[in-house]
């Protein structure tokens, strides 16, 4: 998730400050490198935050329009090279994107053969060339530009400057937001509205599958096949965190909402669906070792830990991989007993976390392959394995994982197709795997929108002081997270439980005053998870059961019921615990607590 902005105005304004200052508002969308381009006084690009930028601008930077990035590495590691905007060959075509080319590899290999020359490893330097190569035809920009974005396959928030039309930007828009700006005498190009809101209020939002052009004093808005669009202008009255936040309350709530698009970016061009595989690119390079390998050690710490916990499930499963799975706290003060057939993999969204890497490091130097699921392009964890699977879930900005959690899991699914199908899964297993994981997004679409049914229940039971979470088989660490999640958000006592376990222990706790939070979606342990409602339910235990829509057996047994669309039981974690995180989000809200920064902790833990 990278941040565009682009300023053209006539006003005296120096477009350079605009765009430093607008960037500023935009860092939280990425911080790992930042770029800007005026046509009057050309490019400048840094690693870091718009501070470092800012230090870097020669004396006189100044001009009437330009274009600005801040970056979230997704292809290319966070260097200047790599840092946006990206160039033709010519010099005088610059963008700024926002998202992902899908078809990048193609479109370089074309345009190699055609005599253009790459500078930067990222998927969004094809889109400069690609215009350049259009220009040679259409000699026209805006023609150029329309030309070549219908080549594109993937994701773009894009704003790209033409040095010889200097008071002109051009945006476009798949699947990645851009919002315009209309000011007097100026307009703005952006992926949010927190850095223009200082300058205007009224914006327009483009839709997927449309360009603008603007100037300072129009913007004209097409569909790719050229048809014009009319769209008036909104009026906002957010302010600029409001912005960042996409009109939510919370970081935590707008990550909860990104789900589908999460589950989607995982997914993008790694599932072949036809032949039941999945296309792990950057497992590549350790193919033969992936293929030898005779066992998974997988290392995380908390929410990391638990989707770990899921997958070794689903590798054990559907893979017939033996999976272990330890937290990185543990693992590195004991004496694992690892050789080069052993694949230790990591799990982090940060892939800072301390714990997470000593593990990964004791785990090199003990002989095993290493591997990883990171988000954070180009952080430790993912430079220091030996290959691994991003997880483009963009920059997680509540303290409390949601979004990366979805991710995680949905990686996972991607691993045990990709190791499966080279062991004992069936094309057929792997056909309906991947059939269900597209359906996923929709499916978590359908839980948000009844997000209101969830707060209110989290409404009816935030006076409570303990909370249990029980599942079992797949959903068993579910419960662990439902529960980690309330806890770490709302300071109660939350636990997790083993549905099984409940009677060798955790059952003498319950009465009428300690509710449980049962995962009792339709499954092959629903009927077992039935009784250990039943069993609650005798003790005076208050009941909300999450379950499969068309269940209406269970609302007789619960006293409330979460329901969430049907799935298959491996994939079901990913559905199941988005009403959990959304349930822990009102409950710590009603609650009045500042959800997005829990006491006592850090989103990065980088120390031990
Ligand atoms: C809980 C949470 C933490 C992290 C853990 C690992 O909501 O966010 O438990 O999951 O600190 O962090 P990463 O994934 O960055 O290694």
């Amino acid at each position: 998730m990278c941040g565009i902005f682009a300023y053209t105005g006539n006003n005296g304004k120096n477009a350079g400050e605009v765009l430093l200052d607008g960037l500023s508002s935009l860092e939280y969308r990425g911080y790992d490198s930042a770029g800007i381009y005026l046509p009057e006084s050309g490019i400048v690009k840094s690693t870091g935050a718009v501070s470092q930028l800012r230090r870097k601008l020669p004396a006189g930077y100044f001009g009437k329009s330009g274009i600005a990035h801040i970056r979230w590495a997704t292809h290319g590691e966070p260097t200047e090279i790599n840092a946006h905007p990206h160039k033709d060959c010519s010099g005088n075509i610059w963008l700024a994107h926002n998202g992902i080319v899908e078809n990048y590899k193609e479109l370089r290999e074309k345009l190699t053969e055609l005599g253009h020359t790459f500078l930067s490893a990222t998927d969004t330097e094809v889109l400069a060339h690609l215009i350049e190569e259009h220009l040679k035809v259409e000699k026209d920009f805006e023609r150029a530009a329309l030309a070549a974005l219908r080549e594109v396959k993937g994701t773009y928030g894009l704003a790209i400057a033409y040095a010889l039309e200097p008071e002109k930007v051009i945006a476009a828009r798949m699947g990645s937001p851009v919002v315009l700006g209309l000011g007097e005498n100026e307009r703005f190009i952006a992926s949010d509205a927190s850095p223009i809101l200082k300058h205007t209020s009224q914006v327009v939002f483009l839709e997927d599958g449309e360009i603008a052009v603007i100037t300072p004093t129009k913007h004209d808005i097409f569909k790719l096949d050229g048809g014009r669009i009319e769209r008036k202008a909104e009026k906002i009255d957010w302010n600029v965190e409001a912005a960042q936040r996409g009109g939510y309350q919370h970081f935590m709530l707008k990550e909860i909402m990104e789900g589908p698009e999460v589950v989607e970016n995982t997914l993008r061009g790694r599932l072949l669906e036809k032949e039941g595989l999945a296309k792990l690119g950057g497992l590549e390079g350790v193919a033969d070792e992936i293929k030898k390998a005779e066992r998974m050690i997988i290392v995380g710490c908390g929410t990391a830990y638990y989707a770990g916990l899921t997958g070794e499930y689903m590798l054990e499963e559907h893979a017939g991989i033996p999976v272990e799975v330890e937290l990185g706290s543990e693992f590195r003060y004991r004496h694992p007993v690892l050789n080069p057939k052993t694949m230790l993999l990591a799990v982090s969204q940060s892939g800072e976390t301390l714990d997470t890497l000593e593990a990964i490091r004791e785990g090199k130097r003990r002989g095993a392959l290493t591997l990883s699921i990171v988000n954070t392009v180009g952080s430790t964890i993912a430079r220091e394995t030996d290959a691994g699977v991003y997880n483009h879930a963009g920059p997680e900005i509540g303290v409390a994982s949601t979004k990366a959690l979805v991710s995680q899991l949905t990686a996972l699914s991607l691993l045990t197709i990709f190791l499966g199908r080279q062991r004992r899964m069936s094309i057929e297993t792997g056909q309906e795997i991947a059939r269900e994981l597209q359906a996923i997004p929709d499916k978590i679409r359908s839980i948000l929108e009844r997000r209101t049914e969830i707060e209110r229940l989290a409404k009816k039971y935030a006076k409570a002081r303990d909370f249990l979470y029980i599942g079992r088989k797949y959903n068993y660490s579910i419960a662990f997270e439902g529960a980690l999640k309330l806890k770490e958000i709302s300071y109660i006592h939350a636990e997790g439980c083993g549905a099984g376990e409940m009677k060798h222990g955790p059952l003498a706790m319950i009465d009428e005053h300690f509710p449980t939070m049962a995962i009792a979606t339709s499954d092959s342990v629903y009927e077992k998870v039935a009784s250990n409602i039943q069993e609650i339910k005798a003790r005076k235990g208050p009941v909300i059961a999450l379950a499969t829509e068309g269940n209406h057996e269970i609302a007789k047994a619960a006293d409330d019921v979460i329901y969430v669309p049907k799935t298959i039981e491996m994939l079901s974690p990913i559905l199941n615990v988005v009403p959990l995180q959304l349930f822990a989000y009102y409950f710590a809200k009603e609650k009045g607590y500042n959800v997005d920064r829990p006491r006592n902790l850090a989103k990065s833990v980088t120390v031990e």
